[in-house]
């Protein structure tokens, strides 16, 4: 027998965006990595620490990571830390991943969303798979060019979850 699969069979891959922001300038970010992914007919579930069920990742195909920066050393923000903490007890091996943030240039280039900074290198210590490098961005998006990062980031995770859906990313090749 020859099995039909047709488009309301393939299953539509989910991707959790988990992030922190006092002023709503990494929100801003969450938020657009949400409205370019779901263009991309991917499902995303954006949440904060503050209400977000500490369960496993295996509903979801995906994980965006964004946070803040902040304190005197260029810290990950208090209510990000639980979340560095549940991460460290995930299995991540082979999950599609992206990190955002917003920072403060003004800060300095060696301090500017070091946060992010810090969870990317421990998603890649977890055995995710970065699709993208880390987007920071200087306060709010507000600039061609962040918007073109963040728009790369949720192409490149779209893209990645090929096995679910192929081809998905529509945007203009130039930007990749
Ligand atoms: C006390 C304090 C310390 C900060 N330290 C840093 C820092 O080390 N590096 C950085 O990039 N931004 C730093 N920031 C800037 C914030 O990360 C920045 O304002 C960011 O846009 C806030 O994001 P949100 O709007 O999502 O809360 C600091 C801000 C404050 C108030």
């Amino acid at each position: 027998m020859r099995w039909v699969i047709t488009h309301r069979m393939m299953r539509v891959p989910r991707v959790l965006i988990l992030y922190a922001s006092i002023t709503g300038n990494t929100q801003q970010i969450a938020l657009m990595l949400a409205k370019f992914l779901d263009s991309y007919g991917v499902k995303t579930e954006l949440v904060t620490p503050e209400i977000f069920t500490f369960g496993d990742l295996q509903p979801y195909q995906g994980l965006l990571i964004g946070t803040y920066t902040y304190g005197n050393d260029a810290n990950i923000p208090d209510e990000m830390l639980d979340v560095y903490e549940w991460l460290q007890d995930q299995n991540l091996k082979g999950l599609p991943f992206g990190v955002f943030g917003s920072g403060d240039l003004y800060y300095g280039s060696n301090k500017f969303c070091k946060a992010s900074l810090s969870f990317q290198n421990l998603l890649i210590k977890c055995g995710g798979e970065s699709v993208y490098h880390p987007v920071k961005v200087d306060k709010y998006p507000d600039f061609d060019d962040d918007i073109q990062e963040i728009q790369k980031l949720a192409c490149h995770l779209a893209t990645e979850m090929k096995e679910w859906r192929h081809g998905v990313c529509r945007i203009n090749k130039s930007f990749l």
